[in-house]
């Protein structure tokens, strides 16, 4: 969602230098051309946080955290990125031409934004001090008190109490100047024929914030067990949407980032009692099941997510419905299971906070694992036919969903456990795979698309590392690698990332290369990119990127000739003479082309014959 002018961008990246920036949130030390520090994104003793004045990029040698200055901000504050270049744009002292727009859908006026979080700012305060503060709190405190919170976690939290009078926030906020319409708008209060009342009555108050830290929304829990509903949740407003917010968000992402693993509970309590017990990476959706917004945001934290809902039918459903969505966004998802249908609160308050870190550490299931416990736990496996059952639908779901090696695992445990052959198991695997369409992996990062750096030759992949260095770096270089038409490098991270540098420049003429990395999605690309603008800067001049285009030619032609001798033994094989005859004839090709590389060098163009039709 980005609707700011690109020129305006451009302007907020010249006015602002990155080290600056940075050194608001790191110690920064010179060592030769850049800047170090300690990682702000992961724990670190020795600084491999690195920021290149020269490049205006950053770069993280721990754990690879990269970018532009905006991505740093967007980062570190966890904002979109038109929320970072907006406060980018203030800290430069430059005027906002537009209205932010990434906490949702219909642009709503900044200065509307603005307002709705200070009323939800200035209500967090009232609630949290009636709480603390006066005797419409008592009662409250009390509750909380004997559910074992501590004063500090309900400070941090800033949890309050909305008292059953039900004027409060309708008082506290027209005093400030704020009208009906506001009010309303906000979700903090609610029309009653023609009168407007507080939203939330006699309810613990639990603030909900949006990734910068804003309270955007409530929860409220009532005191009275029977009371309906046991929770009561801000409506969606111009600053709020349940479904791109979780619980925690903002405070567990340095958590998250740290241990590349997020916890998702289900409930408020949750997440507040597992905090207290020292799990700092604890999110919950908000009363509704996780949404492919809230698993791309989780994503963005890190690589894998722990489920640990409640243990009750409801949650195990719900666990395995999440996992399909998290499975979705690229997460690496796994499930524990609490006993006797505990959820982690009272899991936390009956057997302590270490038993439940023990717990998710040592009982945590794949997806797979999970799936089949599930099975498991609804099979009769006292009858013979409850038996075969449950082998049938074990088999149909790893036919669907298991790797090869996790179907091998697999199928020795069952054979195992149920006395049946290993091979009559895999007889019967095999027949189902071809009833059951298997299942389309989820979206796979580049990274794991990209064959093993170790089996190409290191000069190829460096060549391709070289090249797109030089590209970034010195546009006369992007002229002529543009101009011998490479298409295609060592790895697909390096291809992808030279496709979209063609087309970046084929759309931006002009456009700096501080504008391409922050028109990068991908963290892969954004990494690879980053890491190459870091890097000391070399000399390139024609001779030196000929050199780099001849590795990478010789390389495609090297694999080329292997592919074209391996079709040409098939054929021999099939007694396809045609077949034969034509590979032969290709192959004279490509050894003519090896051939001329190796002797003239310059003559070796890359749209000659014999290009890529393998
Ligand atoms: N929830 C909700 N509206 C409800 C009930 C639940 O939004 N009427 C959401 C809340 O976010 C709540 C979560 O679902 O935290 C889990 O609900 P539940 O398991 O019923 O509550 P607990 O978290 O166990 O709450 P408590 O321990 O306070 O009873
Ligand atoms: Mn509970």
């Amino acid at each position: 969602m980005r609707r700011i002018p690109d020129s305006f961008v451009d302007e907020v990246r010249r006015r602002v230098d990155i080290v600056d920036v940075v050194s608001e949130y790191v110690q920064l030390r010179r060592t030769g051309r850049n800047f170090v520090g300690l990682c702000p994104f992961h724990n670190e003793r020795s600084p491999s946080f690195s920021v290149s004045p020269e490049r205006q990029v950053y770069y993280c040698f721990g754990c690879q955290a990269a970018g532009t200055v905006v991505r740093f901000v967007m980062d570190i504050e966890g904002l979109g990125f038109a929320d970072a270049v907006a406060k980018l744009a203030s800290r430069a002292g430059l005027e906002l031409p537009f209205a932010v727009t990434d906490a949702d859908g219909p642009a709503a006026p900044a200065g509307r934004m603005q307002r709705l979080r200070e009323a939800h700012e200035l209500a967090a305060r009232a609630y949290n001090h009636i709480l603390m503060n006066t005797a419409a709190g008592v009662q409250a405190l009390t509750y909380l008190e004997a559910r074992g919170l501590t004063r500090q976690t309900i400070a941090l939290f800033r949890l309050g109490f909305a008292p059953e009078s039900g004027d409060v926030i309708v008082r506290t906020l027209t005093r400030r100047g704020f009208d009906t319409e506001t009010l309303v708008a906000s979700g903090l209060v609610v029309r009653l024929g023609d009168r407007i009342v507080d939203r939330f009555r006699g309810r613990v108050m639990i603030p909900i914030t949006d990734a910068q830290g804003h309270v955007v929304a409530f929860g409220g829990r009532t005191l009275s067990a029977d009371a309906k509903p046991k929770y009561l949740n801000s409506p969606d407003t111009p600053i709020f949407r349940k479904g791109a917010v979780l619980f925690n968000q903002h405070q567990a992402r340095r958590g998250i980032r740290a241990t590349q693993t997020a916890v998702l509970l289900e409930g408020y309590m949750d997440v507040l009692s597992a905090w207290q017990a020292g799990v700092d990476n604890a999110v919950a959706t908000l009363g509704t099941a996780l949404t492919a917004e809230q698993a791309a945001v989780l994503k963005r934290y890190g690589q894998r997510l722990i489920i640990a809902y409640d243990g009750d039918s409801a949650g195990l459903a719900a666990t395995e419905r999440a996992m399909e969505t998290a499975e979705q966004a690229g997460l690496e998802v796994r499930a524990v299971v609490l006993p006797d249908g505990a959820d982690p609160d009272e899991f936390i308050r009956a057997r302590g906070g270490q038993a439940f870190v023990s717990h998710m550490r040592t009982r945590a299931m794949s997806g797979l694992e999970f799936r089949l416990w599930r099975l498991r736990e609804a099979a009769e496996l006292q009858t013979d036919a409850g038996r075969t059952e449950f082998l049938r639908q074990a088999l149909e779901l790893l036919a669907e969903r298991a790797t090869p090696i996790e179907q091998e695992t697999q199928l020795k445990k069952l054979s195992a456990e149920f006395q049946v052959s290993f091979e009559a198991l895999r007889a019967e695997l095999l027949s189902v795979r071809r009833r059951v369409s298997r299942k389309p992996a989820p979206a796979l990062d580049l990274a794991a698309q990209t064959p093993p750096e170790r089996d190409m030759p290191k000069g190829y992949v460096e060549a391709g590392n070289l090249l797109l260095q030089a590209m970034l770096t010195d546009p006369d270089c992007f002229e002529l690698v543009l101009n011998r038409g490479v298409t295609e490098l060592a790895l697909p991270t390096q291809t992808a990332l030279l496709a979209l540098l063609y087309g970046f420049r084929a759309d931006h003429p002009n456009g700096d290369m501080l504008a391409f990395l922050d028109t990068l999605e991908d963290p892969e690309l954004i990494r690879l990119a980053s890491s190459l603008m870091i890097k000391e800067p070399l000399q390139f001049d024609a001779k030196v990127l000929e050199d780099y285009l001849r590795t990478i030619r010789k390389h495609q032609l090297t694999v080329a000739r292997q592919q074209a001798l391996r079709a040409l033994a098939q054929a021999q094989l099939d007694h396809d003479w045609d077949a034969v005859s034509r590979w032969k004839a290709r192959l004279d090709e490509l050894q003519q082309d090896i051939a001329e590389l190796t002797s003239d060098p310059m003559n070796a163009g890359w749209r000659g014959k014999g290009g890529g039709e393998l």
